[in-house]
């Protein structure tokens, strides 16, 4: 059984809250499929829906701007009732990102991301020169602007989603499965894009996946649906990998939670071996450098490509991953420039964890005396 999650750990609302459900029910005939939804998204944070196909988390995130109105409860969208204003206002103050970007497929880029500033009564130029702007805020080459939907990539196409919903300048952000439908390098670099994104314009975005990965790499907080938009858990990623409040949640964040855990613990302390230390002279494998930077190992007269590089700054599992993926068993670490820094042991980042888990439970364990 999972442990109960403790009561200092649910006190997660930080500052004013930019959307708040109230006891929100949504049926259809005599079905509820969101039954009693109550929930506080804090402004500018990220916030992600996560939970499997049927729960309701579609549904929530489009009550928030009424493209589905609530049979009863109530939404408040900064501190007010979103039936106050009218639904096309409601609509164009909030930016919403579907999964296939949704654009209209005989408008140029341009004028797709203009849309809102136009309907607005902004004057055509001016939209045009915002939209413009948007393009390079989004990571996209201006020179896109004259194309058509048809003519641009999975990647591209949903990053003028992007820039289409900021084109209105809303603070709030609705996004649902914006990634889902892309390859995964090409997903990565949306996703830094968003984090640094939101970063800038300190957006509250409310953002649905079915990958618990893709949660927990982007929310400031998950909330975990379970059928009919209830929550199994609300929390910061790592509270939730650290203590499922149950075992809907423990099943669902999954089996190598543990090595996902990491990703929140600093590597700060590690040391850090320089190539002419005793342990690593005594090797058979040699590191290649060239230039300063990394270049592959050597053992028997033959080189072999390196394993993934720990970034200075990166976590335990990065610095893990390292030692793990390196033909030597060597981790090695690098700074922002791609320059060597020295090397790292696993058995270090083991010892690192060791030393988290004795002093936030106080209590030794197997193996911990030593
Ligand atoms: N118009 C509708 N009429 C009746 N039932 C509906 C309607 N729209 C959605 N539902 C039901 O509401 C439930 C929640 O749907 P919703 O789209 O919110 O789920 P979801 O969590 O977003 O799922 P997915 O991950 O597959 O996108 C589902 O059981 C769905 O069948
Ligand atoms: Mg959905």
């Amino acid at each position: 059984m999972a442990q109960e999650i403790p009561a200092a750990e649910r006190a997660y609302m930080v500052g004013t809250p930019a959307i708040e459900f109230i006891s929100v029910t949504k049926k259809y005939g005599n079905t509820a499929v969101v039954d009693n939804l109550n929930l506080s998204i804090p402004q500018g944070k990220i916030t992600v829906f996560v939970g499997p196909s049927g729960c309701g988390k579609t549904t929530s995130l489009r009550m928030i701007n009424r493209m589905i109105e609530h049979t009863s409860g109530q939404i408040l969208v900064n501190g007010q009732p979103n039936t106050d204003q009218p639904e096309h206002q409601l609509r164009r103050s909030i930016g919403y990102v579907l999964q296939q970007a949704g654009l209209m497929p005989h408008q140029t880029v341009v004028d797709n991301i203009a849309t809102v500033p136009r309907l607005k009564g902004t004057p055509a130029r001016q939209a045009r020169e915002k939209a413009l702007a948007l393009l390079e805020t989004v990571g996209l080459d201006p020179s896109l602007a004259k194309k058509y939907p048809a003519q641009l990539s999975g990647g591209q196409a949903q990053r003028v989603g992007v820039a289409r919903a900021l084109a209105g300048n809303s603070s709030i952000l609705l996004m649902d499965e914006p990634f889902s439908a892309i390859d995964p390098v090409v997903r990565a670099e949306l996703q830094e894009n968003l984090l640094a994104l939101q970063k800038e314009l300190n957006l509250t975005i409310v953002f649905v996946t079915h990958d618990i990965d893709e949660a927990i790499l982007l929310g400031d907080y998950v909330a975990v649906f379970a059928q009919s938009g209830h929550i199994a858990q609300f929390g910061t990623p790592e509270e939730i990998l650290r203590v499922p409040a149950n075992d809907y949640v423990a099943s669902f964040v999954g089996r190598d939670r543990g090595t996902r855990r990491l990703t929140f613990a600093q590597a700060d302390g590690l040391t850090l071996y320089p190539l002419t230390s005793p342990e690593v002279t005594a090797e058979s494998w040699k590191l290649r450098v060239t230039d300063g930077k990394p270049d592959g190992w050597e053992a028997a007269g033959k080189c072999f490509p390196g394993g993934s590089l720990f970034i200075q700054g990166g976590s335990l599992r990065d610095a893990l991953d390292s030692a793990l993926s390196s033909p030597s068993g060597w981790g090695v670490a690098v700074d922002q420039t791609g320059h060597l820094l020295g090397l790292l042991k696993a058995e270090d980042v083991l010892h690192a964890t060791r030393q988290e888990r004795i002093q936030r439970y106080g209590i030794k364990g197997e193996g911990d005396s030593a």
